[in-house]
């Protein structure tokens, strides 16, 4: 299992919303042809359409892997306003420089080298947006160090919680056991957080969004 959409609509949908930006699209491939995982198309879309709607000054995304959505971030960002991405990982973050020094944005992309457990904490300023991607036996950690961190009227907004369709199916292949059970005691965790407005949508592999009330 690995699909949340039906092939038919995937592909529709794909043509539909098709862009064209070089850049991104030696990313996408190179991200497939090397395993690193980035967002899903539509979703990258998604978050996009939320950039435009939200307007913040300061993003905070939690796992840059090659920057391919912090630079999907940055292209929509007013002039003065700032992502802020952290990631751990010593092979992704010198392609993740490369294709920023690429993408031009390099005043708007601030990449904190480590891990993102430990660099939350000494984060002083609050956010208007966060993007939890990082692996997902961190993601309760990091949603709780993003509610502390995010401003009132933030959005947040998490991928995977889907995990491949996994989490509502009823058979769970057994490499993907530990991983579901964690994303389903996130997702309940999720969705009751008191402090947010809560939805999980069937958008790629499922996006959780959140605005602190
Ligand atoms: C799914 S990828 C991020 C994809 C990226 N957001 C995109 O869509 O283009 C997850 C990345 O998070 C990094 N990561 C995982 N856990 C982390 C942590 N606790 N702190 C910092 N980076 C982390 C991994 O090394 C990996 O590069």
């Amino acid at each position: 299992m690995n699909r949340i959409l039906y092939p038919a609509q995937s592909r529709y949908l794909e043509n539909l919303n098709k862009e064209s930006d070089p850049l991104l699209e030696e990313m996408e491939t190179f991200a497939n042809q090397n395993n690193i995982p980035i967002l899903s198309k539509d979703s990258a879309k998604f978050l996009e359409l939320l950039i435009n709607m939200v307007k913040p000054k300061r993003v905070l995304e939690l796992g840059t892997a090659i920057a391919y959505s912090s630079i999907r971030i940055a292209r929509n960002l007013k002039k003065k306003s700032v992502v802020h991405t952290i990631e751990k990982s010593a092979d992704n973050i010198p392609i993740a420089k490369e294709n920023i020094a690429k993408s031009g944005f390099q005043d708007k992309i601030i990449i904190y080298e480590g891990n993102a457990v430990e660099i939350m904490p000494t984060l002083a300023k609050k956010y208007d947006f966060i993007f939890l991607d990082a692996d997902k036996a961190d993601y309760k950690r990091l949603f709780d160090y993003s509610i502390i961190l995010l401003k009132k009227g933030g959005v947040i907004f998490i991928d995977n919680l889907l995990w491949h369709g996994y989490t509502a199916a009823s058979k769970v292949p057994s490499d993907m056991k530990l991983s579901t059970k964690i994303i389903r005691e996130f997702n309940k965790g999720f969705v009751t957080q008191p402090k947010l407005k809560t939805t999980v949508l069937p958008v790629g592999d499922g996006i959780g969004i959140g605005v602190k009330e």
